[in-house]
């Protein structure tokens, strides 16, 4: 078994538990960026996650019946093709080197579908994904459904196949996890190669230009995400993208940035000083954020819900800001009022975490829905257990406003980390890039 089939069984039981029926999960299309031209492949990640197969125009089909079986659809094997694009497995070869029960040319689908649809039950499908294959089922539903008056039976439902994967893919496998640890160090390592290259006068693409440089050395395929890489000011642009600014020497440098590393993300953010020292003020919200972090990560374990992690960052974000003055005791009352009231919302805008896996902000519910809630009260926050992965990342943007002590104007901090839950607690996937200021300050004066 590979963990691939391992999943797809697992997938069939699924099924199987909801009466059977048949799987059509395709992986993503090409897309042309301009003539002639498309985007980087990258095929979709519920697709991968059940075959491990990197080709475009392929579909998983699996069969929940008496009978299971995982089929495959590809390209078929041309000569001409591969010579301009490269390889292709073709079905014969795909068939052993995937370990599907069968495959098929992608061009047969049309033919064999409403075959393998026929006298089935239900059709696990994700509507709404594709338009193309919303299309091609509603086709091969009519050819089955035309089939009636010869008693072959229509299925009657539909079920949306993400909501099962979805629960499967929150929990990584082994395998999983060996991919992310190493998607956590080589972007960890990308971190650490910015910084030491860091200096004012820089422009933040030429820190990109670093990252990139790491994480391609180390065999990922691609980042993650569109790395933000953010000097002064821009730091407190939460998606901020121009990456052209000139560092400047007494300016913060915030990076979050990782790498797909055979499919698997890693999402790491560090903040440190252009010059490699922190100034008084930027170091007294460091400490903070950095504080803050801490809080959260040591309530990241099974016992815990989601959430737990935000409101312990939010808690010390918040005395924080007490502290320092960013916000006026005054004005704002006591930590409890600011945290009711929402007031440190204006240096503190987004939430502590997501999972993480394939995608970046990866699938799976954030809610207990299984819970039985009276009166219309939202689900509650869902229990951490082990083998979810969430990222912990919280962090401060001072923006200039009145009343706001001005030695912190244009400060943005963010630091991020990937948490694997254990047994126990959480293991950090991502400390191979130094989080404190003495660890920072002594990295860049390498
Ligand atoms: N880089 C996206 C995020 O941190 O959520
Ligand atoms: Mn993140
Ligand atoms: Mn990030």
């Amino acid at each position: 078994m590979t963990p691939y089939s391992t999943r797809r069984a697992q997938l069939i039981a699924l099924m199987q538990a909801k009466g059977g029926g048949v799987a059509i999960i395709p992986t993503a299309p090409e897309v042309m960026r301009n003539r002639d031209a498309d985007y980087p492949y990258r095929h979709d990640s519920y697709f991968y996650y059940l075959s491990g197969f990197m080709e475009p125009e392929a579909v998983v089909v699996l069969i929940a019946g008496e009978h299971p079986k995982a089929i495959l659809f590809c390209r078929e094997k041309n000569l001409e093709r591969e010579i301009w694009d490269g390889v292709r497995y073709g079905p014969v070869a795909a068939r052993e080197k995937f370990g599907f029960d069968a495959t098929f040319p992608i061009e047969s689908l049309s033919t064999e579908m409403p075959k393998l649809l026929a006298d089935t039950p239900s059709v696990f499908y994700a509507l709404g994904h594709q338009s193309e294959y919303d299309e091609k089922l509603q086709g091969w539903l009519g050819s089955v459904r035309a089939m009636g008056r010869a008693g072959v039976v229509a299925p009657s439902a539909i079920h949306n196949v993400q909501v099962l994967m979805d629960e499967m893919r929150l929990f990584k496998d082994a395998d999983e996890i060996a991919l992310m640890r190493r998607a956590g160090e080589i972007s960890a390592a990308g971190h650490c190669r910015a910084m030491r290259f860091s200096g004012p006068g820089l422009r933040e693409y030429e820190l990109e230009a670093e990252l990139l440089h790491e994480f391609r050395r180390q065999g990922s395929q691609y980042p993650a995400y569109g790395s933000i890489v953010a000097t002064g000011a821009n730091a407190c642009v939460l998606h901020y993208r121009a990456s052209d600014a000139i560092l400047k020497d007494s300016d913060l440098v915030l990076i979050d940035a990782g790498c797909e590393f055979d499919s698997y993300a890693g999402d790491i953010t560090r903040t440190f000083p252009a010059n490699g020292i922190f100034s008084g003020p930027q170091k007294e919200l460091y400490e903070i954020v950095l504080a803050s972090q801490n809080a959260a990560i040591e309530v990241t374990r099974p016992g815990k819900h989601f959430m737990d992690g935000h409101d312990a960052a939010v808690r010390v974000l918040a005395q924080g800001m007490l502290d320092t003055g960013l916000l006026n005791k005054n004005k704002v009352g006591s930590l409890d009022d600011v945290i009711t009231n929402g007031d440190f919302r204006q240096f503190y805008m987004h939430r502590t975490g997501h999972w993480l896996g394939m995608d970046v902000h990866d699938v799976g519910e954030y809610r207990d829905l299984d819970a039985s809630i009276a009166g219309g009260e939202p689900k509650p926050w869902r229990g951490l257990q082990p083998g979810m992965v969430t990222t912990i990342e919280p962090g401060i943007y001072v923006r200039p406003a009145e009343g706001v002590p001005e030695k912190y104007w244009n400060i943005g901090i963010r630091i991020e980390d990937d948490a694997l839950i254990t047994n126990t607690g959480c293991e950090l996937m991502t400390t191979g890039a130094p989080r404190t200021v003495a660890d920072i300050e002594a990295l860049m004066r390498k």
